[in-house]
């Protein structure tokens, strides 16, 4: 039995049991992938500021997000194609969510349908959607949410198209994936992956197939994005798709003290601090880079939250020292969820939670709002590097 002690071990055993395409789709960025690599090496630059002989009994990393306690502030970021990475992995992710007392998001893209997750929770999770040109789509697939409980809207506005991953051209990146020789070479390895997606009926994007009409393959994720994904959407849409929901909103994909004014004034609930795990603009800073500018802008109008290179607690003791009031993880459980599945989604939150106490009590906090700007030790310049 393998120990794991840190998310890096959950991604070795992602990566060995995971057929390659879905494990590549996972772990990388755009382009060159400098935004992807930056979001952990920026976190690493950073530094936590040990405090001794303070009392640390009754500590905990209880926090809330939208006005709702959790076992920490954090939530699970939308992903697609998570029930790629293991058979109906979006039901594992959230089941997993739901016994930790942290909030699931289910994304537009992914391959249990927002039917399949309710059906098997009975938690609120948050449905994350992609704007569509097509606004039936969006209007029907927002009444179904609506219908299966979610108790928020993510609308992610960083991804109107695709930032071009190399990787997954070269693995022809599919849901299911076509059995090319390469890809049943690659599977011998990976038997008990296909097992059990053998075992389930969901293996094709089922908040789309069989909702919406399509010219494109829909399997095909960059050509289907690039034929159906709302290019010409601006505040205005933002703000009629806040209105057509009509419930809590977070708006995730921003990366600039304007934009966040700019979504602060739409009333949002939420903002997310984010630059889509470095899957978007490469080049663009790291999040964590730009959160303090985005906090003064905009902390006392908006609650601000943080994801992209989050692979620890003590990068979550750090998002929060620098004002986020929540933050959201990507890859830290997806690593998880193809380790181990259900268990190692559960193990990646154990982890987290454990690694945010630990710090939490060597920096001398007990409680999560009382961290701040003093638990770390920051390079000169680090904030005004770049103008
Ligand atoms: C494999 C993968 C798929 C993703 N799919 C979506 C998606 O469907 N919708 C979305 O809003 N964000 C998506 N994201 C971005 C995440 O929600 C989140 O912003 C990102 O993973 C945070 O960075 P991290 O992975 O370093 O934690 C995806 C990220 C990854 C890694």
């Amino acid at each position: 039995m393998t120990v794991i002690t840190c998310i890096d071990d959950l991604k070795r055993l992602h990566k060995r049991r995971t057929p390659k395409m879905f494990y590549d789709y996972a772990e990388s960025g755009s382009y060159t992938e400098q935004t992807f690599r930056e979001n952990t090496t920026d976190f690493a630059q950073i530094r936590l500021n040990q405090k001794v002989a303070v009392d640390m009994t009754g500590r905990s990393t209880q926090g809330s997000l939208l006005g709702k306690s959790h076992a920490m502030p954090l939530a699970l970021a939308p992903v697609g194609l998570t029930g790629m990475q293991r058979a109906d992995g979006e039901i594992k992710a959230a089941k997993a969510a739901e016994k930790f007392g942290v909030p699931f998001t289910l994304s537009t893209m992914s391959i249990c349908s927002i039917e399949d997750v309710a059906e098997n929770t009975n938690a609120p999770f948050w449905f994350q959607i992609y704007t569509l040109t097509d606004d039936d789509y969006n209007r029907k697939v927002l009444e179904r949410a609506r219908a299966a409980g979610c108790s928020a809207l993510v609308i992610t506005v960083d991804l109107q198209l695709l930032g071009q991953r190399h990787k997954d051209l070269k693995n022809g990146l599919t849901a299911p994936p076509k059995l090319t020789l390469p890809v049943m070479l690659d599977l011998a390895t990976k038997w008990r992956w296909g097992l059990e997606m053998l075992g389930t009926k969901r293996r094709f994007f089922g908040n789309i197939v069989g909702h919406v009409e399509s010219a494109a393959d829909p399997s095909s994720l960059a050509s289907w994005t690039a034929e159906k994904f709302d290019q010409a959407l601006n505040w205005d849409r933002i703000k009629r798709l806040m209105d057509m929901w009509g419930g809590k909103v977070i708006l995730k994909g921003i990366l600039s003290p304007e934009d966040a004014e700019l979504a602060a004034a739409t009333g949002a609930d939420a903002i997310i601090v984010s630059n889509h795990g470095g899957r978007q603009l490469d080049g663009a800073l790291s999040s964590i880079r730009v959160l303090p500018s985005i906090v003064s802008a905009v902390g006392d109008k908006t609650e601000v939250w943080l994801d992209s290179g989050i692979r620890s607690g003590q990068d979550v003791l750090k998002a929060l020292a620098l004002g986020a009031k929540g933050v959201m993880i990507g890859r830290a459980y997806i690593h998880g969820l193809g380790a181990m599945g259900e268990p190692g989604v559960t193990r990646a939150l154990e982890v987290i939670q454990k690694e945010l106490d630990i710090s939490m009590a060597l920096t001398g906090e007990k409680r999560i709002e009382d961290l701040g700007r003093h638990n770390l030790l920051i390079p000169n310049g680090f904030f005004d590097t770049y103008n």
